[in-house]
């Protein structure tokens, strides 16, 4: 095994807010990592801090204690260097497709007619060709949160950040979808770190689980799962597929 640093490391971090003048404690001592071209997820409850801790890795916000760590450095000017597709994010409406999908580059300086080209190329595996030059309010859930992961993989940074990408499409476009993600994940390689609360979502796509117990969120389990790659979607009917998942809703305590 490489002895090498890994590209993220998250290490004794704790965030509290305050709300109405009480402090409401949103994590405590996460510690996590993930090494090169991993796919990890974080699963854990609603509320229990996951948008929180992925606003601290990206950069947008500081954590009270802990440090994050990119390659075993403190990632002091991690923003900006890190994809970041966050739960809320919203095409603009009155930009075009392509245009949306090109926001990421553009807003990095990146050479825009070259990212404009490669994003041609790229329209077939996100399943968006021919629909260039259409309006977000124009396409279907499954086809806006496709064009917004284009746009956050397209910004080619090594470690991605996905807040419940498929959290608001409906149960059959989900499981298309989490297939689909393996495909452009073997193109791009990148290190991914996934959020959702989806069990089967989790063990379907993942190298690795960290599992947070309800708000404070903290780590309370971690599985590695050695299904074999490449998946394909009949591996949630095998003994080994229902195994994990019941280990993980035990540490979920359901
Ligand atoms: N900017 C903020 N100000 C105040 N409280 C916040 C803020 N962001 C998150 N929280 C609180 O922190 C807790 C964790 O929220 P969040 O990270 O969104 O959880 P999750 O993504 O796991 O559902 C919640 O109680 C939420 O209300
Ligand atoms: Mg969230």
């Amino acid at each position: 095994m490489s002895t090498e640093p890994p590209p993220i490391e998250v290490r004794h971090v704790s965030k509290a807010f305050r709300v109405d003048g009480r402090f409401v404690q949103a994590l405590r001592d996460v510690s996590l990592m993930a090494r090169a071209q991993e796919f990890v997820s974080l699963i854990g409850p609603s509320g229990c801090g996951k948008s929180t801790l992925l606003n601290i890795i990206s950069g947008l916000m500081e954590p009270d204690e802990g440090v994050i760590l990119l390659h075993g450095k403190p990632g002091e000017q991690r923003l900006g260097r890190i994809g970041y597709m966050p739960q809320r994010d919203l095409l603009l409406p009155w930009r075009r497709l392509l245009d949306n999908i090109l926001l990421g580059p553009e807003v990095m300086g990146r050479d825009l007619e070259q990212a404009r080209q490669e994003a041609r190329e790229l329209l077939p595996l996100f399943g968006l060709q021919g629909f260039e030059d259409a309006y977000p309010a124009t396409l279907s859930g499954g086809m806006r949160q496709r064009a917004a992961l284009m746009r956050t993989f397209l910004c080619k940074q090594e470690i991605i950040l996905l807040d419940e990408p498929f959290g608001a499409l409906d149960a059959l476009t989900r499981r298309t979808m989490r297939s689909w993600l393996l495909e452009v994940w073997a193109r791009f390689r990148q290190t991914l770190l996934f959020v959702t609360h989806d069990v089967d979502e989790a063990i379907f796509l993942s190298d690795r689980i960290y599992v947070l117990s309800p708000r404070p969120g903290h780590v309370v389990r971690e599985l590695t799962i050695e299904l074999p790659r490449p998946r394909e979607e009949r591996v949630v009917s095998s003994s080994t597929f229902a195994a994990y998942r019941e280990e993980i809703l035990a540490a979920l305590g359901l």
